[in-house]
């Protein structure tokens, strides 16, 4: 799906059942530790986004052997070595930050570069952790393009978290695992563990408790992958079908990893209809199939770790809370700042371009709730796949929007316009 012109997306309750692709945040980490054993993985269900394709090029380019089989592939690894050419990691931050954790632990002098959106993104908090596991790292003030120069000697394996980030915990592990040493992280905050999660399915002695992380042994026994469904992907569908009347959906094989239902858990706090059937274990990941209902919606309050386990969702949360009885009160979302664009401005939009006033606060927004109606306005998503798709989840309830450009659902949700009108009835 490549959308450069203007997408008008329509209102309709939702109803039936869908699926989501390969869960965008398991696929980068199943592709890197696939990379790093000697006997092939087969990779089933990787997302088929440009995220996830961009550190697919990359770990080839650094001599990752890497084949499809049917919808599968197979990552043979081995032995990776330098590219003359920068590393392109496109749209996505997670290419970019883990691979970096990856350079530095095998050791490989790698240039990294990406589109206009990434180039603006803070790599300075991952480089200045690496810098102290003892990677040499040029950035270009604080950003992309970023130079790592080798790691001649392994200077420090107990790290504090500079920020809540995933992607950051997850190049410190990557560092650790391709050096062959063992890390110590502390200062965790819940964020997602899915990196934790596979070295455990591969069979290393790693422990966490969302505070303190601690990767005993590297030596790995890869086995093959079956990817979940995207919780982030599946929350879409989640938000629609909660705030547009007369929905009734079922999301089949949907990731419900604790760190990733923040989103299921505030909507749950407003009085939302989902419920997780048949939860199984797949890959070491919790998989459900979610049912959801439409439901009327009173305000809540989502901060700490909650806001941590949602951060890609917040803006989904704002559009519920426009739905809502009261008003909303959301802290500790700063970092959506500095996202794929700045999210916090994003919602601003969403909400105005359906009538809803929002407050910012230094650290959070609050929205007060009430009757969405579409303005009519176009909505500009400054190239943001999950504002793109925000604003489809919005128009469901409140009436048609029009955005801009879709092209950037590509990132990690190709299919996610036929698989909204496989399920809606406008
Ligand atoms: C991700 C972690 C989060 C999230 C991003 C994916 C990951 O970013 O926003 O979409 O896969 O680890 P931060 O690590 O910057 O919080």
């Amino acid at each position: 799906m490549t959308q450069t012109s203007a997408r008008t997306f329509v209102p309709g309750s939702l109803r039936g059942e869908l699926a989501v692709p390969g869960d965008k945040s398991i696929s980068h980490r199943a592709l890197m530790l696939a990379a790093h054993g000697t006997s092939p993985v087969r990779i089933t269900n990787l997302n088929p986004g440009r995220d996830v394709r961009a550190t697919l090029e990359a770990l080839l380019a650094l001599g990752a052997v890497c084949a499809t089989d049917g919808g599968d592939i197979v990552v043979s690894g081995g032995r990776l070595r330098e590219s003359p050419a920068p590393l392109d990691c496109m749209n996505s931050g997670s290419t970019a930050r883990m691979m970096l954790g990856l350079c530095a632990g095998a050791n490989i002098r790698a240039r990294f570069d990406g589109d206009d959106s990434l180039r603006k993104r803070p790599m300075e908090p991952v480089a200045a952790q690496l810098r102290a596991f003892g990677a040499k790292i040029r950035t270009t003030d604080g950003r992309m393009p970023v130079e790592f120069l080798g790691t001649p000697e392994i200077q420090t394996t107990h790290f504090i978290l500079v920020s809540a980030s995933a992607q950051i915990k997850s190049a410190l592990l990557l560092a650790g695992l391709y050096a062959a040493t063992p890390i110590v992280i502390s200062g965790d905050r819940a964020s997602r563990d899915h990196t934790e999660r596979l070295l455990q399915y591969f069979g290393a002695d790693i422990s966490w408790d969302g505070k303190t992380i601690a990767l005993k042994s590297t030596a790995l026994t890869p086995r093959d992958i079956d990817v979940a469904g995207d919780a982030s992907a599946a929350a879409f569908f989640i938000t629609a079908a909660t705030i547009t009347p007369e929905s009734a959906i079922v999301i089949r094989n949907a990731g419900v990893n604790p760190t990733r239902t923040g989103l299921i858990d505030g909507l749950l706090a407003m009085g939302a209809a989902i419920e997780f059937r048949n939860t199984r274990t797949v890959s070491g990941e919790p998989v459900a199939d979610i049912a959801v209902r439409h439901a009327e919606l009173h305000a809540t309050t989502i901060g700490g770790e909650l806001a941590v386990r949602a951060i890609d969702e917040i803006p989904l949360l704002a559009v519920a809370a426009a739905f809502a009885q009261g008003s909303t009160k959301m802290t500790g979302i700063g970092d959506l700042r500095t996202k794929e664009s700045d999210r916090i401005a994003a919602i601003e939009r969403l909400l105005a371009a359906v009538g809803i006033a929002m407050e910012t606060l230094p650290n959070g927004i609050v929205v007060r709730g009430g009757a969405p109606q579409a303005t009519g306005r176009v909505l500009e998503t400054e190239h943001d796949h999950r504002t793109a798709m925000a604003a489809a989840v919005l128009a469901c309830a409140a009436g048609p929007i029009t955005i801009d450009r879709a092209d950037s659902i590509d990132v990690s949700f190709p299919a996610f316009i036929p698989t909204l009108q496989s399920v809606q009835r406008p």
